[in-house]
């Protein structure tokens, strides 16, 4: 039987460490401030920007919420974007994926300024995630490389497989096993004998968007099983990708839906709004 990752006991680590920080600059006179920018109505994205407001409050980080009509055009939004950029109290910009389709996601991210990229998407911050010298930390893979890190498993010479190759999620994440040594394989749409690379896997991390898509045959016995999806079974239950309840019979370590990966992509976007206060602030030591 499976030992559960508590991705929430972790994140409470995490932030925990950033509310210290965060207390000893503010006695220096610096604060720290996070904008969020939400367009239209997309519930699940109304519940991520307030959990991550709600994370802030618990920091001591300042946030400031700008929420935007559905209809709002690309050209307001890239105004917004230039005033924030433009703002001393803020020290990272998130805008929350995805955007209406009268906006273009890749110009909005690429107007945020990289010393405010909180989320690690600006082409610069992606390419020096790519050589491995980087402040601003993916968030969900660095959370998902955190869960890793507490089983006490090494990375290093171990079979890496995630299946996924999104921009936010699957390819970072390759990266960030890789700079640790693990022998990485990236599985997809259109990867054949996905079963057979799956269950060679040491760690496994599925990052699909399919409840139960990850089955016990396709596991490792022992493996650790990271699972970053968050979906809505039959009965509208949250789950992730990976069948939990036969899995966990059969890997070594595995993270629960909720309260498994989530928090902890939360926990890093703490951690990344504290650096860019440092760097801003030239106090990055
Ligand atoms: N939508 C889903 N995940 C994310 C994320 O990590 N950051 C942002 N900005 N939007 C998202």
């Amino acid at each position: 039987m499976a030992q559960i990752i508590d991705g929430k006991k972790i994140s409470a680590e995490v932030k925990a460490g950033v509310a210290a920080e965060v207390a000893a600059l503010k006695e220096k006179g610096v604060s720290v401030g996070l904008a969020v920018v939400i367009v239209g109505n997309n519930p699940a994205s109304r519940v991520y920007v307030n959990n991550k407001k709600k994370a802030c409050a618990a920091c001591g980080i300042d946030s400031y919420e700008y929420a935007l009509p559905e209809e709002t055009t690309e050209e307001e939004l890239l105004r917004l974007i230039d005033q924030l950029n433009h703002d001393s109290k803020v020290n990272g910009i998130l805008v929350q994926l995805p955007v209406p389709k009268q906006i273009d996601d890749h110009k909005i991210i690429a107007a945020i300024s990289p010393l405010k990229d909180v989320d690690a998407f600006t082409e610069g911050n992606v390419g020096k995630i790519m050589i491995g010298e980087y402040n601003f930390l993916p968030c969900t893979p660095a959370g998902c490389m955190d869960l890793i890190d507490s089983t006490g498993v090494s990375v290093d010479g171990k079979n890496c497989v995630v299946i996924g190759r999104s921009n936010i999620v699957g390819k970072p994440m390759a990266m960030l096993l890789l700079h640790r040594n693990g022998t990485v394989t990236i599985c997809h749409s259109h990867t054949k004998n996905l079963r057979e690379i799956c269950s060679q896997a040491d760690i496994l991390v599925a990052a699909v968007g399919k409840a139960g898509f990850v089955t016990a045959d396709m596991v490792k016995e022992g493996a650790v099983v990271i699972d970053v999806g968050m979906n809505r079974n039959a009965e509208g239950k949250l789950c992730g990708d990976v069948d939990f309840e036969a899995v966990e019979k059969k890997a070594g370590y595995i993270t629960p839906v909720p309260g498994g990966v989530g928090p902890m992509t939360i926990a890093t976007l703490m951690r990344n709004t504290l650096t860019a206060a440092k760097v801003q602030n030239d106090l990055l030591g």
